[in-house]
């Protein structure tokens, strides 16, 4: 099996690129082959409007996104990882997911090929306070659904705001170790 974990945080070595090595590194522990990309590494773009365009939509900018769903489609298990930023996930992480919007024109990697491959989320938050998370993962839900993909778990470390902070809640990297694990 082959698991691909997409990195929404800036922060190269920050607490949500730790909490994705780590259920990665959960996965090859089970055998399974394991990528890890950065989405700040790609020139991500806001896509052009989808909906109620004609037929001949293109934009020009699509192919850089379409380089990571390509990993994606390849891939049986997604990790998707992003830190909580203003009570929703990284702007890096949406603008990825907008570009999943060639679900509508029917592109077939992501109508026919995306089911049952399983999400797996992985959340870092500066506040001690989780009582908005569901709100955050809420997005994520549905979008899973919309693409008939199993909610494989979540990881959530709240309370970690340096860069590397995660390394000291070994609790959390377990349950990350373990969540790659059962992928
Ligand atoms: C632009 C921005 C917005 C943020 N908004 C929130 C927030 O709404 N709630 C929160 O708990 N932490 C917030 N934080 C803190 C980060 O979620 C926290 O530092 C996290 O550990 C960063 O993850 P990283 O190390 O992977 O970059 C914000 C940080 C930034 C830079």
């Amino acid at each position: 099996m082959k698991v691909v974990g997409f990195v929404g945080s800036p922060r190269k070595g920050g607490n949500t690129d730790r909490l994705v090595e780590e259920i990665l590194a959960g996965a090859r522990d089970a055998e399974h082959q394991a990528e890890k990309l950065y989405l700040c590494d790609y020139d991500l773009t806001p896509i052009d409007p989808v909906y109620g365009e004609d037929t001949n939509w293109t934009d020009s900018r699509q192919d850089v996104a379409d380089q990571l769903i390509d990993r994606m489609v390849a891939a049986d298990a997604v990790v998707l990882g992003t830190p909580v930023y203003w009570f929703s996930v990284s702007g890096l992480l949406k603008l990825f997911i907008d570009r999943w919007s060639l679900y509508q024109r029917g592109d077939e990697r992501l109508r026919d090929l995306m089911p049952g491959k399983k999400l797996v989320v992985a959340l870092a938050l500066a506040d001690a306070n989780d009582n908005y998370i569901e709100d955050v993962l809420a997005p994520l839900r549905y979008a899973a659904k919309w693409l008939k993909m199993p909610w494989a778990g979540e990881v959530v470390a709240t309370g970690v705001s340096d860069p590397g902070e995660v390394e000291q809640r070994p609790d959390l990297l377990a349950n990350a170790r373990a969540l790659g694990q059962s992928l």
